[in-house]
């Protein structure tokens, strides 16, 4: 299992086959690198599990390359997800939808729903299309990282985070620097409007305005509904998080450019804005780790727009999962 760069048709052609006989591949995509696996080769997922080391009743992702294959895995699509499908795929969000037949336990954790997603980067997209041109219907793929831990947005954070589980007919694709840098929406389209599971670049304000509806705010104590990102403690490095606490020399800094470096801390981050606090937030985390800090002490965006998104992120990294 190595890195593969430069990929062209041919590589990704071997990728898509590799897939289709029950190997994994990580490759690119806009938001963060995801963990591939054949959507219905319940051994395959079974990998994607212990590889990551998640608990299996954590749903996956089905992603495919087009709103078309959509039917193969939901049923009864509301308007509504139409209409988002049509407006922000492919692209950053991840609907969630009754399921068909095909989208079996192994992969929805039980649930009577499926999540699905089509990715925009390039790479992704023709990854998919091959597979698909396979016979393949979709690829789930979890964000590929070890449970719990900070997603990978590039292909050296995936090798760092999983090549001591991986094998060697696995691969990881390279397809650069992910470009949101963050994980998708999340929407659940099973109720009579949609509602946001976990925030991202799509925010509901470009939700409630492209449908011209209020969104109500997520319930959180009365949804059932299994999704790790929303447990309290998630995306962590080994670092510990401190959001908006006191400095000390020594400590990692991450915030806004116009926010200045405190004496002694070591800048691991400058975005001028929330998209690009969205992009280079994970590598900031990875970095503190890889040079050894041992604390970051980090000041969060305003809770508006992209900031709520990461927000969400920063919270959850700044508690210690205890399992
Ligand atoms: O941007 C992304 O969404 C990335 C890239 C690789 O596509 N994928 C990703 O997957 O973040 P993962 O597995 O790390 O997070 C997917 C989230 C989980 O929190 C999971 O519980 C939730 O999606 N999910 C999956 N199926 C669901 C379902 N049927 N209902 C509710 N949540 C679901
Ligand atoms: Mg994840």
């Amino acid at each position: 299992m190595a890195i593969i760069s430069n990929c062209n048709a041919s590589i990704i052609k071997d990728a898509a086959l590799a897939l289709k006989q029950g190997h994994l591949v990580a490759f690119p995509t806009e938001t963060v690198y995801g963990l591939g696996a054949d959507a219905t080769n319940e051994k395959a997922v079974a990998r994607i599990y212990e590889v990551k080391g998640r608990p299996t009743d954590h749903p996956l992702i089905v992603h495919i390359s087009s709103m078309e294959l959509m039917d193969k895995w939901a049923s009864e699509i509301p308007e509504f997800a139409i209409k988002l499908a049509r407006a922000f795929w492919p692209g950053p969000m991840t609907l969630v939808l009754k399921r068909t037949e095909i989208a079996k336990d192994f992969i929805t954790g039980g649930q009577d729903t499926v999540a699905i997603r089509v990715p925009s980067h390039t790479l992704a997209n023709q990854f998919l299309k091959e597979f698909e041109s396979l016979g393949g219907y979709g690829v789930v793929a979890p964000s590929a990282n070890r449970f719990g831990k900070v997603s990978p947005t590039n292909s050296q954070a995936v090798e760092e985070e999983l090549s001591n589980f991986l094998s060697e007919n696995d691969q990881i694709l390279d397809g650069g620097q992910s470009q949101i840098g963050i994980e998708s929406t999340i929407i659940d389209c099973t109720k009579d409007i949609p509602i946001i599971l976990r925030p991202g670049i799509i925010t509901s304000e470009m939700i409630e305005s492209f449908l011209s509806i209020d969104l109500t705010k997520l319930d959180l104590e009365s949804n059932k509904i299994m999704v790790p990102g929303l447990l309290e403690a998630h995306y962590s490095p080994n670092a510990r998080v401190i959001l908006n606490g006191i400095p000390q020399p020594g400590d990692g800094f991450i915030a806004l450019a116009d926010i200045p470096t405190p004496t002694g801390t070591v800048r691991l981050a400058s975005p001028k804005d929330n998209t690009g606090y969205a992009y280079c937030i994970y590598n900031a985390l990875r970095l503190a780790d890889s040079i050894g800090i041992k604390t970051v002490q980090v000041i969060p965006p305003v809770q508006q727009g992209v900031g709520i998104a990461i927000n969400n992120r920063l919270i959850k990294a700044a508690k210690k999962i205890s399992i």
